[in-house]
């Protein structure tokens, strides 16, 4: 378990995953009805995007420049993505940053506590010793919070249905294991069987397209419910850029996501390109008719 997030806090890919859970969390918070939250992989729930440029050994790059960096000034953005940055902007301003450009950025564990009402409830899972240690500085007093450091996969039949019959699981891992992407149909097929109509939002990275076919493959190999596909790429697809863009597949989605999530994702195709061909894509892997 190499992977650390702190060197990749607020770029592209953040924005894109975060923005979507601010409007995931919107959608379920429709229902006065609480939910159980579950992220599978949450991190160390927020970065500090200067200790990102230090790096362990060598000096990096930050990404969060061409990220949450690139919306930090943008005086137009649409109303779907307003609520995320401003979260954003709240959360940097509550803890001491300047607001000239981000330093405290919030990932997936701090969105969703900022975001959940009195009825909702948040299980946070963490595998690495070090991040859950930050986690749990940051949140174990929280209410409504429980924090485990455990593999998140097994989280699923640990936490699975929990007591208000709803559920937003997001499953986001590091993609360093060549069975990652197997590893997550496997637990969604468990998280259905337990909880039909649980929302699961499923990060991946857009690398090789034959791996993400492969994963579509699995997927549908399991008679998913109504499955949307939303994909953003920062480069177009010749690109010499490893990491082209990333996707984030919702299983159940809140009613009528799409409508929402395809302009944004168009939006952020816009902002956050690097080279031409870049865009995003909002379509059914599963149609809501079927
Ligand atoms: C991409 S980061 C998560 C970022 C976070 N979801 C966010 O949006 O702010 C992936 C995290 O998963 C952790 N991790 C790796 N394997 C894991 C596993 N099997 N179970 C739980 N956490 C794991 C890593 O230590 C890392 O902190």
């Amino acid at each position: 378990m190499n992977y650390r997030h702190h060197f990749h806090a607020g770029n592209f890919a953040d924005v894109m995953k975060h923005a979507l859970l601010v409007r995931l969390m919107a959608g379920l918070q429709k229902k006065e009805k609480g939910f159980l939250y579950l992220d599978t992989h949450a991190g160390r729930g927020s970065y500090d995007l200067t200790s990102a440029e230090k790096g362990d050994t060598l000096v990096r790059q930050p990404e969060y420049p061409n990220g949450i960096g690139r919306l930090w000034t943008r005086t137009d953005l649409p109303e779907s993505l307003a609520g995320y940055v401003a979260l954003v902007k709240q959360f940097d301003q509550d803890r001491g940053g300047t607001g000239a450009a981000p330093r405290f950025y919030p990932g997936s564990p701090w969105i969703a506590r900022l975001l959940a009402r009195p009825q909702d409830r948040l299980a946070l899972c963490e595998k690495h010793p070090e991040e859950f240690e930050l986690l749990d500085i940051a949140l174990a007093r929280e209410p409504k919070v429980s924090l485990q450091e455990r593999d998140g996969y097994g989280a699923l039949r640990a936490m699975l249905p929990p007591p208000e019959k709803r559920a937003l699981v997001l499953m986001d891992p590091p993609f360093e294991a060549a069975d990652e992407f197997t590893r997550m149909v496997s637990a969604v097929e468990e998280g259905l069987q337990r909880l039909p109509a649980g929302v699961f939002a499923l990060w991946y990275p857009l690398t090789e397209r034959a791996r993400v076919d492969a994963f579509f493959h699995g997927l549908l190999a399991l008679k998913l419910p109504p499955t949307l596909m939303l994909e953003l790429e920062i480069v177009g697809v010749r690109s010499d850029a490893k990491l082209k863009g990333c996707g984030l597949v919702v299983i159940n989605p809140p009613w009528q996501f799409e409508h929402e999530a395809g302009p944004l994702l168009d939006w952020l195709g816009e902002a956050l390109a690097q080279e031409p061909g870049a865009g995003s894509r909002c379509t059914w892997l599963v149609p809501e008719t079927r």
